[in-house]
């Protein structure tokens, strides 16, 4: 097996550095945010790092790195606002989905750049991404500077839940591979995850049980 030391990482190129660090911690979710701000427009970016916090209350949390430096138009607006989606990216739009990340200017809509659609459900502020299959309105609720690394965790409230009704098992799960929402291997690779098996509550002691498999 290759062994890797934390001396060589700090050495390595940093090209290399990056991608074998943002792909050694796993696969990470991915989604769109999008925001609105009233004088600059709407916004809609490429994260990987959202992620469940709690269910009750429904939290989510993702991390951004609000540089002086470079604009962070989506930190921004929901600085602004408060209000932002959180949209699954689906197997057909993982091009555009991507091309969210280039640098625009805060004018500049990446919606109208990529071809993905505004859709605006119940009078939520911000925008969802039409084309998605699993959307959340989210309300801004706090955040945590990570001195660490110069990041914020910003955390949010989930307001609002869209999906498609098929995808939705009895017990309240989502059945994600039937959406075809993909996950992020690393910084620039998208992959579509196949559901293996879902299994009942662990307890010491017991066999696994699986939801779908037939006992004998
Ligand atoms: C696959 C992928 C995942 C990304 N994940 C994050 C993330 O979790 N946090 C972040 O701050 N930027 C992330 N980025 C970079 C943002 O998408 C990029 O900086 C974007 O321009 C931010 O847009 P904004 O300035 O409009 O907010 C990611 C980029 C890619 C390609």
């Amino acid at each position: 097996m290759q062994h890797i030391t934390s001396e060589e990482i700090a050495e390595m190129e940093k090209l290399f550095r990056l991608n074998l660090i943002n792909s050694v911690t796993g696969y990470k979710s991915a989604n769109l945010i999008a925001t609105k701000s009233e004088k600059k427009g709407v916004n809609v970016a490429v994260f990987s790092s959202v992620t469940h916090l709690g269910s009750n209350p429904a939290l989510l949390g993702f991390i951004t790195r609000p540089t002086k430096e470079v604009a962070r138009n989506t930190y921004k607006n929901i600085k602004e606002n408060k209000y932002f989606t959180v949209n699954h990216i689906q197997k057909n739009m993982i091009e555009s989905a991507h091309q969210t990340a280039a640098k625009y200017d805060e004018e500049i809509s990446e919606f109208q750049q990529t071809g993905l659609e505004e859709e605006y459900l119940d009078n939520f502020y911000a925008p969802y991404v039409k084309q998605s299959k699993v959307k959340l309105g989210c309300e801004y609720v706090n955040e945590y500077y990570i001195k660490e690394n110069n990041t914020v965790m910003l955390i949010g409230a989930i307001k609002h839940i869209y999906f498609d009704e098929g995808i939705q098992a009895p017990d309240g799960w989502l059945r994600l591979d039937d959406a075809e929402t993909v996950a992020i291997n690393g910084l620039d690779g998208y992959t579509l995850p196949s559901l293996l098996d879902r299994f009942h509550y662990a307890r010491p002691g017991q066999e696994i049980k699986s939801f779908f498999k037939k006992e004998d």
